[in-house]
């Protein structure tokens, strides 16, 4: 089930709350760790750190709105296949356990169930969260004497079939992951890729029931990308399945120029790790291929840390709002049975995931970009717009635009709301606030009723 999208509030309110708004929890943590590498992974390279220091240019939202003739907005409109068949109309939503688990030993069917089973009980299901997927690891080593994968026998004893069907009775979709090459990414031992067996491995996923595929790019033999990602769509065509398709090449081929109608997402950078320079490097290196999201063809900055323990709550909330400010999917990366209570207010906060998953299916642009204080505004379905103010720097922050420059239509006043303090406000234009070092306000803004 998707969230409904925020009804604006039509009441009056007292003007200027957002004005000294401070965000919760305030504070400045070292990254934990400069390193961006993902334990078990070798061969992929991280966000780009040069990435991190490179200004984004700054889109004008109002006249990004209407795409010009021959800019990709354009040619996604005049694509026959966009939005294609009709899956990931929204950003996907759900969970894979790479970030926390790499291909330990904990990654197992029990972990899997158990993920069901608190997407169910802590609302995360009734909060959009749909799709619980396995990442590498998940299968033997070898094939069997028929070609076929086989299930890891310690990880998967019940099989994946037997897996499909318990997240299915919740309600929930399963993902697999394997590579567009002939072994996955991890080498000790991780498993066989699909390259020259796309169709038999993508008729086993359907037969098991499998709804998401991630296909990634390790071991691909120099046979050039789009060739190996089509072969695999067409191959999950021909099972006649609804399987969302995640394109996995980190970006290395500029997928957001060709996937559109191959897959339903793809990465746009290496690895994410859980610390702030890998969060925000690969943030900045998303923000500018705004104009080739939408629904059905997502721009796929990697996967949520949050709750991993390598950044604050504050940066955490950051990620969070930027990636939803981005219409990224919101993959959670952290075991949430040990989730703490900030983790799931996090994951859980219906007002932002309602940014992400806006029908609209904008991306959001960057309306500025001054000295670490950052203007980022989403076009809304119903109009509205969500601005997050974030601060990049180590220092408070007062960070203002306004709701013209946001892109919305001239008024006399708008209404204000912040989703995260959860509080109404009204303005007469001005989009200000005190924002702590490395947070993010994130207000939703319409003119007034
Ligand atoms: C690559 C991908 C990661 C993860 C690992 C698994 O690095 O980019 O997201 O799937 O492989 O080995």
């Amino acid at each position: 089930m998707r969230p409904t999208v925020l009804r604006r509030a039509t009441r009056k309110r007292l003007v200027s709350a957002l004005g000294t708004a401070l965000l919760c929890g305030a504070g400045l943590a070292a990254p934990a760790s400069a390193a961006n590498s993902v334990p078990g992974t070798d061969s992929v390279p991280a966000a780009n750190p040069a990435a991190v220091t490179n200004p984004v240019p700054v889109v004008n939202p109002e006249t990004a709105a209407t795409p010009a003739a021959g800019s990709p907005q354009a040619d996604r409109q005049a694509a026959p296949h966009a939005p294609g068949d009709g899956l990931a109309l929204t950003p996907p939503m759900g969970f894979n356990n790479w970030n926390s688990t790499g291909c330990g030993p904990e990654f197992n069917e029990e972990m899997v169930k158990g993920i069901a089973d608190i997407f169910v009980e802590k609302g995360l299901k009734d909060a959009g969260y749909e799709y619980v997927n396995l990442d590498d690891c998940w299968a033997e080593p070898q094939r069997d004497g028929d070609g076929k994968l086989v299930p890891h026998h310690e990880r998967f004893p019940s099989g994946i079939k037997a897996v499909a069907d318990y997240v299915h009775d919740k309600g929930l979709k399963l993902g697999i992951y394997t590579s567009a090459g002939t072994h996955t990414c991890n080498n000790s031992p991780g498993m066989p890729g699909a390259l020259g067996h796309e169709e038999s491995d993508a008729r086993q996923f359907a037969d098991w029931g499998v709804d998401y595929l991630k296909y990634d790019n390790c071991n691909n033999q120099g046979v050039p990308a789009r060739e190996r990602y089509e072969t695999m769509r067409a191959a999950l065509e021909k099972t006649g399945r609804d399987i969302v398709y995640s394109i996995c090449e980190w970006g290395e081929n500029k997928p957001w120029e060709w996937a559109a109608g191959v897959g339903h997402l793809w990465r746009t950078t290496g690895d994410i790790a859980d610390n702030w320079g890998s969060m925000l490097g690969i943030m900045k290196q998303n923000l500018p291929l705004a104009p080739y999201a939408g629904p059905g063809h997502w721009n796929d900055p990697d996967m949520l840390e949050v709750g991993n323990g390598g950044m604050t709550d504050t940066e955490y909330r950051t990620h969070f709002s930027m990636w939803s400010v981005m219409a990224a999917p919101l993959l959670i990366g952290s075991d949430l049975r040990e989730a703490d209570g900030a983790t799931l207010e996090i994951l859980g906060n219906k007002e932002v995931v309602a940014v992400d998953q806006d029908a609209l299916g904008k991306q959001g642009e960057v309306v500025s970009q001054d000295g670490g204080r950052w203007v980022v505004s989403k076009e809304m379905a119903d109009g509205s717009r969500a601005v997050a103010l974030f601060n990049e720097t180590g220092q408070e922050q007062s960070i203002a635009t306004t709701a013209t420059e946001a892109g919305l239509p001239q008024a006399d006043s708008y209404d204000v709301r912040d989703l995260w303090k959860h509080q109404d406000s009204t303005s007469t234009g001005e989009i200000s606030a005190t924002v702590p070092a490395h947070g993010t306000v994130l207000v939703r803004v319409g003119p007034a009723e």
